[in-house]
């Protein structure tokens, strides 16, 4: 990404809406400088719950997104004059990475220890989840028959050459299936991964920009089966959508299906920490309904009610979220897609 230091520009301007370089883009909900600066990786409305966070504690937000990783470099980049107070993102990976890189504040907050349950937060208290997202197969029951999937292992058993020009996945943006990749080395090893990826390709598969486009491509014919994150489709059945396409959780007679967290820290040189710690700490209570009715994720919070569109669904049971793997795995997944040639 092309960095530029224009946020504390934009902040002091109290600019409401513009664009960064790089395909950042920044919000501020106020006409005043925010008390607390958030660089995101989340792309799903994030300013209703940050509105409503604002309402019920008078304190303001500003909002720098990107994905994780631009997110990520810009913190680190920033060092010490960073505006940012809290870093969000889309996957575990990167919120290990800043931890490990002494980015992100230790918290000590009983509120956050009883609503984040222990294997969606840092040992450490410097990251927290705040919602989860599985990433699981989406297929045309018209097409397909869900017994044709291999229960065990679906992602494996999406190599069989039976699936050869019925597949669609989707590209590199966004990290979701450099994501995927890392948890599936973790669990099979570099090599077993490799051959996995390369029978996916080897079916001739439709690499699609995005998953909305990939459930839209089922929707419409063009391929039978793809892997997506379960909200995409949760969302567009809400508004009356793509109810021609149906959710399979995979691997539930295995490991389980792949499991991510969005979750957050606070910046180690923030100067707004005690707010930054509230934010946070309303997140994973009071406003997880407020992310949950945003995007239809699943709740962190074991008190909180799953929201409808992903309650139709059903249970699942979750492959374990490892962060620290899936932090230190990401660059050899993005090895293997490489070397797979995968795009
Ligand atoms: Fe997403």
């Amino acid at each position: 990404m092309r960095r530029t230091s224009r946020l504390a520009a934009l902040t002091a301007a109290g600019l409401a809406v513009a664009t960064v370089a790089s395909g950042c883009s920044f919000l501020g909900l106020g006409d005043e400088p925010g008390d607390l600066q958030v660089y995101t990786g989340r792309h799903y409305g994030s300013e209703e719950v940050f509105k409503k966070f604002t309402e019920e504690t008078g304190i303001t937000v500003d909002i720098l997104s990107g994905d994780d990783a631009e997110m990520l470099e810009r913190v680190r980049t920033e060092g010490a004059d960073s505006p940012a107070d809290i870093y969000m993102t889309v996957s575990a990976g990167p919120l290990w990475s800043a931890a490990d890189d002494d980015l992100l504040e230790p918290l000590t907050s009983p509120v956050l220890d009883e609503a984040v349950p222990a294997q969606y937060r840092d040992a450490d208290d410097r990251w927290f989840g705040l919602v989860r997202r599985a990433r699981t197969v989406v297929y045309d029951p018209e097409k397909v028959d869900a017994k044709e999937f291999d229960a065990t292992d679906t992602y494996a058993g999406l190599t069989d050459p039976k699936w050869k020009g019925r597949l669609c996945m989707r590209d590199l943006s966004g990290a979701y299936t450099t994501s995927l990749v890392a948890s599936l080395i973790d669990l099979h090893g570099y090599d077993k991964t490799l051959e996995m990826v390369e029978g996916w390709l080897a079916n001739d598969v439709e690499i699609m920009g995005n998953d909305v486009e990939l459930l839209e491509a089922i929707s419409a014919g063009t391929c039978e089966v793809g892997i997506t994150n379960h909200y995409y489709l949760a969302r567009a059945q809400a508004e009356g959508e793509l109810e021609d396409v149906e959710l399979y959780w995979a691997s539930q007679k295995g490991a389980g299906v792949h499991e991510n967290i969005s979750g957050a820290g606070v910046v180690a040189t923030s100067d707004a920490k005690s707010k930054a710690q509230k934010f946070l700490e309303w997140l994973a209570t009071d406003g997880q309904d407020d992310m949950l009715e945003g995007n239809h994720e699943y709740p962190v919070n074991p008190t909180v009610p799953v929201d409808a569109a992903a309650a139709a669904f059903g249970s699942f049971t979750p492959m374990a979220v490892d962060a620290e793997a899936y932090g230190k795995l990401n660059p050899d997944a993005v090895k293997l897609l490489a070397e797979a040639g995968y795009k």
